[in-house]
């Protein structure tokens, strides 16, 4: 029996790579750079999976080749806002995606933004590295505690759940969230977690509002001015969820204005492009999208792929389908 085909729109870690050889006719983009519109479109044409990435706008056009071969996408992420879903629904293209195996280091990441906006450490290493420190004083650089403060969580699915246990546990840190489809209450009191009834009793409330609800749709510049501005002059917003969900223009006007103490942010509107205003000002922790970013994490999510793949091919349903 011929092997189905697989095309993978990025390199893959090797491991990953390596498994889908053995299973599959399998084509991967070995440049590494993101496929034009056209390629996705042929690769919908030639293959019967596709494996995209964020860095992939799956469009309606991208999924409308004059000959569809592709079944079935096979996403790498646990996002899929950059899929049309209803486009592929229609095409009875099986969408599936990779939970669960991301929460624990992206979560991470989002500590990490915290603690680093917090205490400086951006800027610190900066100023080592320049060569401009001359020695410790009581004054440098003074930043702002975490431990025991207010940390407000806008969408409480896994990755806020693990964020808010490691910032009650770790860091004694009281936790708020806004969430439309609230878990059950024993869920958030293991985290001491408070619920709040809307995103702007968040944003008043917290030292530090990290974001983690998907992107695209109605959440598109959710975090707009007026929610900037309810929050408190000295608190900090950390975004490792989607670029799209904060009103960037307005950010850099809160950051610049002092509305708010400073951002730690993984994504971006515009990514990979990161304005001059952001990039210019110390109150901001830029990282390149690395919120899920492990050898070990990284690995899961392909494995999580071939799994997805596997059940699909042998008939059966996907466990992580989303279409
Ligand atoms: C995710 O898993 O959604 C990451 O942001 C990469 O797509």
């Amino acid at each position: 029996m011929s092997k189905a085909k697989v095309i993978v729109t990025r390199r893959w870690p090797e491991a990953v790579e390596r498994a889908l050889a053995e299973e599959y006719e399998l084509v991967i983009n070995e440049s590494d750079t993101p496929m034009t519109a056209e390629q996705l479109q042929a690769a919908f044409a030639e293959a019967d999976a596709v494996c995209p990435t964020v860095s992939d706008k799956i469009t309606e056009q991208v999924m409308s080749p004059p000959s569809l071969r592709a079944k079935v996408i096979g996403n790498y992420g646990v996002g899929f806002n950059h899929i049309d879903l209803e486009a592929a629904k229609a095409r009875d293209l099986v969408v599936t995606n990779t939970p669960e195996v991301l929460t624990d280091c992206t979560a991470d990441t989002a500590m990490t933004l915290m603690l680093m906006v917090a205490r400086r450490a951006g800027e610190g290493e900066r100023h080592v590295r320049s060569k401009e420190w001359t020695g410790w004083r009581p004054t440098h650089m003074m930043g702002t505690k975490v431990t025991g403060k207010v940390l407000g969580l806008v969408g409480f699915g896994r990755i806020a759940r693990a964020m808010a246990h490691k910032a009650h546990f770790g860091f004694g840190m009281q936790i708020r969230y806004y969430d439309p489809y609230p878990p059950a209450d024993e869920i958030a009191n293991a985290y001491g977690a408070l619920r709040c009834d809307s995103i702007e009793e968040v944003m008043a409330s917290a030292d530090f509002v990290s974001l983690h609800m998907p992107g695209g749709g109605a959440n598109t510049g959710i975090i707009n001015a007026q929610k900037l501005a309810l929050m408190k002059p000295g608190a900090y917003l950390i975004n490792t969820a989607r670029g799209d969900v904060v009103d960037e223009a307005a950010l850099t006007a809160a950051l610049r204005d002092r509305v708010i103490a400073g951002a730690g942010l993984d994504v971006f509107q515009k990514e990979p492009t990161v304005t001059e205003a952001l990039l210019s000002m110390d109150n901001v922790v830029l990282l390149p999208h690395l919120g899920s970013a492990t050898l070990e994490t990284r690995i899961a999510m392909g494995m999580r792929v071939v799994d997805n793949l596997r059940s699909f091919f042998a008939g059966k349903a996907p466990r992580d389908r989303v279409a």
